[in-house]
């Protein structure tokens, strides 16, 4: 498993704080006014396609995506906890228990897979990536968002009750000391690093990828990449939230990949 361990006990033992999160729209600003309108407007339509959840969590996408029209729903996910959230809550739908890097599915099951978020979970995205390609039928798409780089990337830092997330530089304009913030080559990883974060009262480990790192992989497992999108927050989460939007606005924390077999 190259999620790591406690991320998954943070979900099984906190499965039903997440769910509460993810089913309440204005609780999960990010998900409904930001990343959610902007994954759904990538999506072909859903009319006749068998489709794959894959990081379905606690069933809020599964659920949309068989009331928007889909043939058949599979949701996958790693932790039990929130699957047994799922099935309780959709028992029209079929769940199991996989790790993305190992789908448990025959080649060409599916004609669509989603993942929203879940991704950027596993430390070495070829194996996943392998196994989606797999599992969709020639022409099939994978539709998935992740974390950005550029908010990965930063450093945080609290000082005098204020906490930075910074990535950049400053330059001393008497001595020419040059400081640099944040790390977005991850050298030391090859490009990829682990990244501590909270969701909730959730401890995980998400991990930062270059963008040069997240196409070599994408390329490697054999999609072609038909589009990129880094996408604006919506006018609801301008009223919910003004510094939110302001900064979604001018710095990513999601994007989307449309990628086709
Ligand atoms: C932020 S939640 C998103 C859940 C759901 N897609 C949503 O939008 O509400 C991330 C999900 O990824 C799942 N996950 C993490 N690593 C995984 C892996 N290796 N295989 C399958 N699911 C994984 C977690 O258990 C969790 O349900």
């Amino acid at each position: 498993m190259a999620t790591d361990p406690n991320t998954v006990k943070g979900y099984n033992e906190n499965a039903e704080a997440y769910n509460n999160h993810a089913s309440d729209p204005t609780d999960s600003i990010f998900h409904s006014y930001y990343e959610k309108p902007a994954i759904r407007a990538e999506l072909p339509k859903l009319e006749g396609l068998e489709v794959v959840s894959i990081g379905c969590g606690s069933g809020v996408d599964t659920r949309w995506l068989a009331d928007n029209g889909a043939k058949k729903v599979v949701g996958v996910d790693i932790s039990e906890g929130l699957l047994k959230i799922a099935k309780a809550n959709n028992p029209d739908i079929e769940y199991h228990e996989m790790d993305m890097e190992h789908l448990d599915f025959p080649d060409e099951s599916f004609d669509l897979a989603y993942s929203s978020l879940a991704i950027h979970y596993v430390d070495d995205w070829t194996k996943s990536l392998k196994e989606a390609y797999r599992v969709l039928r020639s022409g099939g798409a994978y539709i998935f968002s992740c974390g950005h780089p550029i908010d990965t990337a930063m450093e945080y830092a609290v000082e005098d009750d204020t906490k930075y997330a910074r990535l950049g530089r400053m330059v001393d304009q008497v001595t020419q000391k040059r400081t640099t913030f944040g790390d977005y080559l991850a050298n030391e990883g090859k490009g990829v690093k682990p990244v501590g974060g909270t969701l909730g009262t959730i401890d995980v480990i998400v991990y930062h990828r270059t963008f040069g790192k997240m196409i070599e992989e994408v390329l490697t497992s054999g999609f072609s990449i038909e589009r990129v999108v880094e996408p604006q927050p919506t006018t609801e989460m301008q009223q919910a939230n003004p510094d939110m939007f302001e900064q979604l606005s001018r710095i990513p924390t999601f994007m989307i990949w449309v990628l086709r077999k």
